[in-house]
C-alpha cells in the first residue's frame, strides 16, 4: 500500500482495520478492499440495464413525477443546455433560499463522468466560494474519493439537492428542495452516470423519493429514473460520527464493485 493511500485511510479512520483481498496470483488489489465484517445485506443480481442507453423518464413505480411549480418552468429546464442551465441556477430567485445566499452552488466535475455524488446544499464554505464540498466535510469526501482512486473532476461530478445555502446549515426545507430538484434532474441527464452516490438522509429521500433510514438501504443498488443509486452516510455525519466510517469505507469499496459489473454489464438494481 502506498503511503499517500494509507494516509488517506488513516484519515478516514480506517487504517489499520482494512486488508486488501488479493487475486489469484497474489497481486494486490486495492480498489477491491475488503471490510472485516462483510454486509449481511448486499444484494447482487445478474445485468439488466445500461444506464449510458437508458430513458431518463420517471419510473410509476419507483419515482413518480412531482410538481414543482408550473409545468412549463419544468420544461423548460429539461431542454436546457449547460450553458443555459448554469445560468439559471446563478440567476434563480424561485425559492426563499436565494435571498440570503451570497454565491449559487451549481456542481462540479467532469460532466461526462461516470460517478455523480450528491450531497444536501451549500454549508457556509461552499456559499462563500461557490463550490460543492470545499470545508471540512469536503476534505473528508476528497479523501473518500481518494481512497477509491477517484478524485473531483476526473470521472467524478458532485452536486447537491439545493444549489443555495439553507440558512444555519439546516436541511433543506422539502418546498425548497422541489424547487431545485429539476435543475438537479437535468444534471443528471446531462451527465448520464452509470452510478449514483447519495450522500446521506436528504439526498436519499429526494433521489429515492421515500423516507427510509441510511442504515436501511445500505449495500443495496436503487435507482434514480433508472439510473443505479447507492446510498451512504454524509460526510458531514461521518465527522462526527467516526465509528460509521467503517461503514462508509464498506459503502464505498461497494459502489466500487457495483461499478465494475456496470461497466462489464452483470448489475442490476433491486
Ligand atoms: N454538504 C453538502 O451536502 N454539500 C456541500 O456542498 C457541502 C456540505
Amino acid at each position: 500500500m502506498s503511503g499517500r493511500r494509507e494516509e488517506m485511510l488513516k484519515e478516514m479512520g480506517l487504517w489499520p482495520l482494512w486488508r486488501l483481498r488479493r487475486d489469484a496470483a497474489g497481486e494486490a488489489a486495492p480498489e477491491t478492499a475488503v471490510a472485516p465484517d462483510p454486509q449481511p445485506d448486499t444484494v447482487r443480481e445478474p445485468a439488466r440495464h445500461d444506464p449510458r442507453t437508458m430513458s431518463l423518464e420517471p419510473r410509476a413505480t419507483n419515482h413518480e413525477p412531482r410538481a414543482t411549480g408550473t409545468d412549463d418552468r419544468r420544461a423548460r429546464i429539461m431542454r436546457m443546455d449547460w450553458a443555459e442551465l448554469k445560468a439559471r441556477v446563478a440567476g434563480c430567485t424561485d425559492c426563499p433560499l436565494h435571498a440570503k445566499r451570497n454565491k449559487t452552488v451549481f456542481g462540479v466535475g467532469d460532466e461526462n463522468a461516470d460517478w455523480l455524488f450528491v450531497g444536501e446544499g451549500p454549508g457556509a464554505d461552499e456559499d462563500a466560494q461557490g463550490e460543492p464540498f470545499v470545508g471540512q466535510a469536503g476534505k473528508l469526501l476528497d479523501n473518500m474519493l481518494a481512497a477509491i482512486k477517484l478524485k473531483r473532476g476526473d470521472n467524478v461530478y458532485i452536486a447537491n439537492v439545493v444549489k443555495c445555502r439553507p440558512p444555519g446549515n439546516r436541511n433543506p426545507e422539502p418546498k425548497e428542495a422541489l424547487a431545485c430538484e429539476p435543475y438537479l434532474h437535468r444534471q443528471i441527464e446531462l451527465i448520464r452516470p452509470r452510478l449514483i452516490v447519495a450522500l446521506g438522509k436528504v439526498a436519499v429521500v429526494n433521489l429515492l423519493a421515500r423516507e427510509a433510514s441510511i442504515a436501511s438501504l445500505r449495500g443495496r443498488i436503487h435507482e434514480y429514473r433508472g439510473i443505479p443509486l447507492v446510498v451512504t452516510y454524509h460526510p458531514a455525519y461521518l465527522l462526527r460520527n467516526l465509528p460509521d466510517k467503517a461503514k462508509a469505507w464498506a459503502d464505498l469499496c461497494f459502489a466500487v464493485d457495483t461499478m465494475r459489473d456496470l461497466q462489464s454489464g452483470t448489475t442490476a438494481a433491486t
